[in-house]
């Protein structure tokens, strides 16, 4: 509980600084919180063009400049008119300036890759792009699913290291940078408007990506849609590394399993302790996930179930630890344990069936109310 109250705060004091206009901080999206083997959450994978291909995972590589955790482009099925693409799903920005950190792994038809942005959709995008089989840095747009090219240079980036591609667009201008350097310099209306940042890669190109930065840039900047969405990013990653509801579940558990033994013991203000803690914990735990499908797909609210539940059982548990009666207590807390079984096959886990605990859970803690030590 401890632990969760100064996430919480952590939380907060990160939605306050960037309120307060700390804007200068990148969004930074470095894949360290996602789950290995799978599309990090929030992102998206799409192709332009047709066939298989364009397989989106988070990999893990020890020289990764943002952290082991990397996204990669897996698949080496994608025949050379498909465009791997893969983006970030809140963005919405005109302006951009977007750093992407890549390591070529493999490919016959095509290697390498680099960051799209003002993403329309899987079709209509600018994307810029090195390719180390060619040794040619580009800037493209993809227009109805026809890729044009904007401008081209000669300069080597070897594949099997680390590089990163920088592309600043604000208006109709548009310049790309490797590894720090402006190599791509031009100008194009296709696209005004807003649009998602993302990466790609061509054909079978096999591509690791790292550290993608969004800074604020242009009009994106002063209008307050970068803060917006730095804002959501923010918030995103706290609620990535709360506790799930089986989490929650365990300190009910845990609380309710000590009540047991405090009321067995007649140690009634510490009864009425776990009591309290059992109740506020079920309740948070129905809150980090208030709506569940049962085995039949069907829609269960476990905010309804818990809400009967303080409407019965829970008035019996309370008034038999007000009125200090053991007998009574006991024939209520059995009486809850059968409503907490309830809501678990309700949620379609009839295998979570609770019982009388056997010893407390609680070591540290003495129940016994006489105890006289420490004074
Ligand atoms: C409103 C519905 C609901 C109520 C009431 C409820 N539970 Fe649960 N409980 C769940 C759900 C749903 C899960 C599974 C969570 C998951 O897997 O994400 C769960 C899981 C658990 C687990 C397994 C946690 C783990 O991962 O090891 C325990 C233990 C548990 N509940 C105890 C209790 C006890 C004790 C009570 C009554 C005091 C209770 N529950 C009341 C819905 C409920």
């Amino acid at each position: 509980m401890r632990c969760l109250a100064s996430l919480l705060v952590v939380g907060v004091s990160l939605l306050l600084l960037a309120a307060d206009g700390e804007s200068q901080q990148p969004i930074t999206w470095d894949f360290e919180d996602a789950v290995a083997g799978k599309l990090p959450s929030g992102w998206s994978a799409s192709k332009t063009g047709t066939g298989e291909g364009s397989v989106w995972r988070v990999t893990s590589d020890a020289d990764a400049p943002g952290g082991a955790n990397v996204l990669t482009q897996c698949s080496s099925a994608g025949p050379n008119g498909l465009f791997n693409l893969c983006v970030a799903d809140v963005t919405r920005l005109t302006d951009v300036d977007l750093t992407v950190s890549f390591k070529a792994l493999n490919g016959d038809l095509d290697q390498g890759g680099g960051p799209v942005w003002r993403y329309q959709d899987a079709d209509n995008y600018y994307v810029c792009r090195m390719n180390p089989l060619e040794d040619n840095f580009r800037v493209y747009k993809l227009v109805q699913g026809r890729r044009i090219q904007l401008g081209t240079a000669n300069v080597e980036a070897p594949a099997g290291r680390w590089h990163t591609i920088r592309a600043v667009q604000q208006g109709n201008h548009i310049q790309c940078y490797l590894n720090g350097k402006l190599w791509l310099d031009v100008k194009d209306d296709t696209f005004s408007g807003p649009g998602k940042i993302g990466v790609w890669t061509k054909a079978d190109a096999m591509t690791e990506f790292d550290r993608v930065l969004l800074m604020p840039a242009g009009a994106d900047a002063s209008s307050g849609a970068f803060n917006d969405l730095l804002l959501r990013q923010q918030i995103a990653a706290i609620q990535s590394r709360l506790p799930d509801q089986s989490h929650a579940m365990r300190d009910v558990a845990y609380h309710f399993g000590n009540l047991w033994f405090a009321a067995d013991l007649q140690n009634w203000p510490l009864a009425n302790f776990y009591w309290k803690e059992t109740q506020a914990h079920l309740r948070w735990a129905v809150a980090i996930k208030p709506v569940r499908k049962d085995a039949a797909n069907q829609v269960i609210r476990l905010h309804d179930i818990l809400q009967s539940m303080e409407k019965t059982q829970f008035v019996g548990v309370t008034s038999a630890i007000e009125k200090q009666d053991r007998q009574t207590f006991q024939t209520a807390y059995r009486q809850t344990i059968e409503a907490c079984y309830d809501c678990h096959k309700a949620s379609a886990k009839p295998y979570l069936r609770p019982q009388v605990p056997q010893h407390p859970p609680e070591p540290i803690i003495n129940f016994d109310p006489s105890a006289v030590w420490p004074r």
